[in-house]
């Protein structure tokens, strides 16, 4: 069934809805809104993306009425180098509103995957336009089967639980918490934000990882105070990671 974008205005009556039934993507529409001078906290959002996009040019599949695709126009005073920060946040948005609507915890793994048992059932993409920040969305909701041979194995939420959950209730907690999460940002800073991240990841200390690009390996030590993920090599450099993406160490984790 599509969105009942009227139940979600009468949840949040003040946010700016724009809904299409399908789209490319919701980013290139919220990034067209916010050059026309959109406000902060206006909301894109679709039933199907027929070119979904995901972080490093990577494309986010966006089957037609089972997922979540919703971009926000966000118009926050953060420092640029701040955005990777942006990216916990909304990360740390995306587990609350999934906690809060289907009980079910979440991980997340620097900088924007969202995981249950290892597996991805939602991203993160923020980009920065203009002096405001598109802060893409993508949360897989009631799909009964994923994709194999993903870099990243993914689930869905009803995968996970067994059960239909209402993309209504679940946007509508993300948009309250993205708001939420964003006011800590703006008011407090981005260590309140990184904190909490460390908390909810355990990904971000302590972990053995793989650096994807390089195949370099070592241990996170926490979040820097611009959103980059450190990291203790095994050569015994403190390296900081700014891009790209990480992995488990699985075969140290067997060793
Ligand atoms: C990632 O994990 O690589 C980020 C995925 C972001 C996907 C969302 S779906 C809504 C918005 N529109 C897009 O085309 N991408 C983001």
């Amino acid at each position: 069934m599509p969105l009942d974008i009227s139940l979600i205005q009468r949840l949040r009556p003040y946010q700016r809805l724009h809904y299409s039934p399908t789209i490319d993507s919701t980013m290139n529409e919220a990034a067209r809104l916010a050059s026309s001078g959109a406000p902060h906290g206006t909301v894109v959002l679709a039933d199907e993306q027929t070119s979904g996009v995901g972080r490093l040019g990577r494309s986010w599949i966006s089957e037609r009425d089972v997922g979540l695709y919703c971009s926000i126009v966000l118009r926050l005073r953060v420092r640029a180098e701040e955005l990777p920060v942006v990216t916990l946040a909304l990360g740390l948005a995306t587990v609350d509103a999934i906690q809060t609507s289907s009980d079910t915890a979440c991980d997340l793994r620097w900088p924007n995957d969202v995981l249950i048992h290892e597996r991805k059932v939602a991203g993160i993409l923020a980009q920065l336009l203009e002096g405001s920040i598109i802060a893409g969305i993508g949360i897989n909701v009631n799909q009964t089967a994923m994709p194999e041979h993903l870099r990243t194995p993914a689930t869905s939420l009803r995968l996970e639980t067994g059960r239909v959950h209402s993309r209504e209730t679940l946007l509508t907690n993300l948009l309250e918490s993205a708001e939420a999460l964003c006011s800590v940002l703006t008011a407090e800073g981005a260590q309140s934000i990184i904190r909490a991240f460390c908390e909810a990841s355990t990904y971000a200390v302590d972990r053995r990882i793989i650096i994807e690009d390089t195949g370099q390996k070592g241990i996170t030590e926490g979040i820097d105070e611009n959103g980059y993920l450190l990291m203790r090599a095994d050569n015994g450099r403190l390296e900081r990671i700014a891009t790209g993406g990480i992995r488990p160490d699985h075969l140290f984790a067997q060793a």
